[in-house]
């Protein structure tokens, strides 16, 4: 029996395997902690998307943390950016003089992280940086300064390891393509 995982049905082809993930994820967890050494952090994990890399990442990061969640809408159903940002659950602490490191599980449009970056730095933290999962800059309508990225991705819909379409998929262990008949 083949070790690899099973292929769902909807995905075309896998793009990022699940050893992938894990040896980025440690790589970017040895720079956090080192470039915030002998610091405190707020991790902000961005609900739901990036609820699997965030347990990972936080895993990886050896500095003293705490972890809020915020969840975020801005997509409906369509798999384009409405440009149109709710939030749907905020931060349950104040992050007011607090290194702050916003982890996201993809930057398409740029809309919804800067958006972000806009209502969390208005909250007066000691610093605010981001951390996401995957950037697809072919897309970028509204610049972010990326701090830590894990994969730079054509501009494609991707789904697994926390990415959805419409609600589902997030569960697959890798990050792949959805066939077309799906995606439409
Ligand atoms: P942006 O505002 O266009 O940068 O979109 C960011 C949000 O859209 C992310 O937080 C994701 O939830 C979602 N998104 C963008 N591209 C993809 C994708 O390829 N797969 C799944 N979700 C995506
Ligand atoms: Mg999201």
């Amino acid at each position: 029996m083949s070790d690899k995982p099973a292929l769902d049905k909807h995905i075309a082809r896998i793009l990022i395997d699940p050893e992938a993930i894990q040896k980025r994820i440690a790589e970017l967890g040895q720079q956090i902690s080192n470039d915030y050494k002998g610091e405190e952090l707020v991790v902000v994990c961005i609900l739901k998307g990036a609820f699997l890399f965030t347990s990972d990442l936080c895993r990886n990061i050896t500095l003293p943390q705490k972890l809020d969640f915020m969840a975020v809408s801005s997509y409906g159903h369509s798999t384009r950016s409405s440009g149109i940002v709710r939030i749907e659950k905020d931060l349950s602490e104040s992050i007011e003089d607090k290194h702050v490191l916003i982890v996201e599980d993809i930057i398409d449009s740029g809309l919804t992280m800067s958006y972000l970056l806009k209502i969390l730095g208005d909250r007066k933290p000691a610093s605010i940086k981001i951390c996401v999962l995957c950037n697809k800059p072919a897309n970028q309508q509204q610049f972010v300064h990326i701090d830590y990225c894990g994969f730079k991705l054509e501009d494609e819909f991707v789904v697994g390891y926390g990415l959805d379409f419409r609600g589902y998929l997030r569960n697959l262990p890798y990050i792949g393509v959805v066939k077309p008949e799906y995606a439409e």
